[in-house]
């Protein structure tokens, strides 16, 4: 990704700013066919993802929890982006996206709005908060129950 300038970056945190005041997909899902929660123990934070399957495709996500301002808009802008993809698809989303936040990799992939949260890999102690919920997604598409971010 090319350098951000500050104009993207204002509006970057914008976006960030508004799916934290007004998360998306907000609340328990029910029912749901699976559920996990992602556990940062860096603060403590807990955000649970509920997920609804229409055989592969992801029907329904909705997260609940608290956590901070990174975290919550991260859940959030999962939630919309992973909607009506495959399991597979929702699989490689959060690869693209771990890859993007961490700056391991150069990320080719198009991430649409998620790109608003590339700034974190400026900030190590943030990268947990961003990919909490997509690691308890990863678990709920999985069927496992639990996970660390550590
Ligand atoms: Fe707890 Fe961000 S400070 S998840």
């Amino acid at each position: 990704m090319s350098p951000v300038s500050d104009e993207l970056r204002a509006l970057y945190q914008e976006v960030i700013l508004d799916h934290y005041k007004r998360p998306r997909n907000f609340g328990e899902l029910d029912p749901a066919d699976s559920t996990a929660e992602g556990y940062n123990p860096l603060c403590g934070d807990q955000i649970k993802v509920f997920v609804r399957m229409d055989g592969e495709v992801v029907e329904a996500v909705q997260f609940e929890g608290a956590g901070c301002a990174i975290s919550t808009a991260s859940a959030s802008l999962m939630t919309e982006a992973v909607k009506g993809k495959t399991r597979a698809e929702a699989e490689d989303l959060f690869k693209s996206f771990r890859d993007l936040v961490t700056g391991s990799e150069a990320s080719e992939a198009d991430l649409g709005k998620l790109e608003v949260l590339a700034g974190v890999r400026d900030y190590p102690i943030r990268i947990k908060c961003a990919v909490l919920a997509w690691h308890a997604l990863h678990s709920a598409l999985g069927s496992r129950d639990t996970i660390s971010t550590e």
